[in-house]
């Protein structure tokens, strides 16, 4: 996010909310800015060459997380029986085996915070073995017995002071009780507290930090009148990203990461942000947690699956091993994804396997039939979700119907999903060229469904039944036989700044209907910000990369003043790259200067202007860790600037 735009929000959530009773939250996102709001504030140029991995280091989720959570299959009527119940499974199944570790109690555990003390006190009447005679509840006993089944546990909180059931699940048996403080069971105030309490007193090892109670419980409104909530000036505007306070949501999380780290200081712990695609954090997620909704929550319906697919499978350049993109929970078992529509229930696991998505069974798993455990339980499927390399699977092919999704795998394999979205049979042609294979050297695939290993050169037809998906590995001549194309290894690049001025809703992701909602209005309408941001082989506002008429199948489209880091971990010598203003840009006028950095120094730069040939960029890497590649733009106009690194390679 640009410096304007980083002024203007804060502003104005500050005249949202400042002038009435938020001043502590305004005061937390003035006073202790976050380094990276910093980054984008007046104080640092954000352009500046890092000369290193500005990314957390993190130790866990260095593969998109896996696991069990209550929420799909129980709502809030969880109860210990349920959780153990799903954890023996995971384990008697082989599903831990696999990677499915995470154990994750959702919302409705809790039963209310003890005032004299602050303490949060557990519903012991569902999680009995929380009791404790004559001390304090404790999931201590719970979460020992998880661990020594060889899983980890997940807890679920909120970042406000209320959570999304105290206000969407009012009938439930299992909400907070007592006074209006005693409700206050989110971590607003208490993030330290409740964090050692869960972490180092409890010993989870994950939390999943939802967003309501900085969204729905606004003075005046229906829910905090009929319930006596403290109403909380709402952060989120779920509908308008101008009435949306970036910097304090942002502020709000990375107050919690802090407090995690604090009461881990081995860095052992996942952080999982639950505000639903909004705040621009599709953009920031990265900076501050280990996995980020991108939507909001996914139903077991087939649009809504494809609602929440397309809200994260455009951001594959924001994610990598330590922060991942996160579409929701699978919810493989119920409705359109159930035991009698395994078509859809494959493509669902199929598509959140390719793009790296988190993998939590949302389902009851006690009473799993055999075909969706061997869903879940597809070891080649599950690999390719797990491959070390961590790159996102990127868009080579779409259209209304069919879209065909290439991931680089760690062993120089691609992983290749080919998906019908239709109604209709559609015969779906692959090429080398997707697979950025020379299309002259024979393909070898193997069917990761049946196995099946069928090869071709050049291209080859399947026909797809309708809401089909089908998933190879892939094996081949790479058309690149000395090297990487950047568009290839998305889990190494850092988006450190994409230049956009002002965040704008993604328009790829259609409007989304929800469980409650009647067609009465215009439909709700996604405002997922992040339009505009960095492309794998694709334009920021997703065209073919072309510059003066020469198009580029492979490269990076961006927007100017923006920053990318590059990890050169497999000894690149050279950098390459074709570079130019994008012909899809509506800025005609400025000019922008290409600039590669290795480790802080620059070693090549180029400027160019619209209509301009496209030119060569070549830098020598020998002994670089870190390059950087940094557009410019000469003036500083509010219309985006497009600009494309065509065939922007690392080479041997
Ligand atoms: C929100 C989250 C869901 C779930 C519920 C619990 O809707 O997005 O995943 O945690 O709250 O109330």
């Amino acid at each position: 996010m640009s410096v304007r735009h980083y002024l203007m929000s804060t502003a104005l959530g500050c005249t949202l909310g400042c002038a009435l009773v938020l001043m502590p939250v305004c005061a937390t996102a003035q006073t202790a800015p976050s380094p990276a709001t910093t980054q984008a504030g007046a104080t640092r140029d954000s352009l500046a060459p890092s000369g290193r991995w500005s990314l957390p280091e993190r130790q866990q989720a260095k593969t998109p997380p896996m696991g069990w959570n209550s929420w799909n299959a129980f709502r809030t009527e969880v109860d210990e029986a349920k959780v153990m119940g799903a954890a023996q499974k995971l384990v008697d199944s082989g599903l831990s085996k696999l990677g499915y570790v995470y154990v994750n109690i959702d919302d409705g555990w809790w039963l209310k915070r003890r005032t004299s003390d602050g303490r949060m006190q557990i519903r012991t009447q569902i999680f009995p073995s929380a009791a404790v005679p004559g001390k304090d509840p404790s999931f201590r006993a719970y979460v020992d017995k998880v661990h020594a089944m060889g899983l980890k546990a997940g807890i679920y909180t909120d970042v406000g002071r209320n959570a999304c059931s105290q206000a969407y699940d009012l009938h439930s048996p299992n909400l907070p009780e007592g006074t209006t403080a005693e409700r206050e069971v989110g971590l607003y105030g208490h993030e330290q507290q409740d964090i050692d309490l869960y972490f180092k007193d409890w010993g989870f090892d994950y939390i999943k930090v939802d967003a309501c109670g900085i969204n729905v419980y606004g003075p005046g409104t229906a829910v905090v009148r009929d319930n006596d909530y403290t109403a909380f000036p709402p952060l989120i505007d779920q509908a308008t990203i101008s009435r949306t306070n970036i910097p304090a949501v942002r502020a709000m999380y990375e107050k919690v990461d802090a407090a995690l780290k604090s009461a881990n200081p081995d860095g052992d712990y996942i952080l999982s942000l639950c505000n639903w695609g909004s705040a621009d954090v599709r953009t920031w997620g990265k900076d501050v947690g280990h996995m980020w909704r991108t939507s909001g929550d996914i139903t077991p319906n087939w649009t809504r699956m494809l609602h929440n697919f397309d809200s994260a499978s455009t951001r594959a350049l924001y994610a990598g091993p330590g922060g991942w993109n996160d579409p929701d929970m699978l919810f493989i078992g119920h409705g359109d994804f159930d035991a009698n529509h395994l078509t859809e229930a494959k493509s669902h696991f199929a598509l959140w396997a390719i793009i790296n998505a988190p993998l939590m069974i949302g389902y009851d798993l006690r009473e799993a039939p055999q075909s969706l455990l061997n869903i879940w339980g597809n070891a080649d499927i599950v690999r390719v979700n797990q491959d070390p390399a961590g790159h996102q699977g990127v868009i080579a092919y779409a259209s209304d119907d069919v879209q065909i999704i290439v991931k680089t795998l760690s062993n120089g394999k691609k992983a290749v999903a080919l998906f019908n979205r239709g109604l209709a049979k559609a015969d779906v042609t692959l090429t080398a060229g997707h697979l950025k294979f020379s299309d002259t050297a024979p393909v070898q695939l193997k069917n990761l469904w049946d196995k099946s290993a069928p090869h071709f050169t050049g291209d080859t037809t399947f026909s797809l039944a309708p809401r089909e998906t089908l998933i190879f590995e892939a094996s081949g001549q790479r058309r690149l036989t000395d090297g990487e194309f950047l568009s290839e290894i998305p889990g190494r690049i850092n988006v450190a700044d994409d230049g956009v001025i002002a965040p704008e809703p993604d328009p790829v992701v259609h409007r989304m209907t929800n469980q409650w909602g009647k067609t009465l209005n215009s439909g709700e309408r996604p405002t997922y910000t992040g339009w505009g941001g960095a492309q794998a082989d694709a334009t920021p506002y997703d065209q073919t990369l072309q510059i003066a008429g020469q198009t580029f199948d492979t490269g990076i489209g961006i927007l100017a003043n923006s920053r990318l880091e590059v990890r050169n971990s497999t000894g690149g010598k050279r950098f390459e790259a074709t570079v130019g203003i994008d012909d899809s840009t509506r800025n005609l006028k400025d000019t922008v200067t290409f600039l590669v950095y290795g480790d802080g120094k620059l070693l090549a730069q180029t400027t160019a202007s619209f209509g301009q040939p496209a030119q060569s960029l070549s830098a020598d890497l020998s002994g670089v860790k870190i390059v950087e590649l940094i557009a410019k733009s000469a003036t500083t106009s509010d219309l985006p600037l497009v600009v494309t690194w065509g065939d922007a390679a690392l080479l041997k």
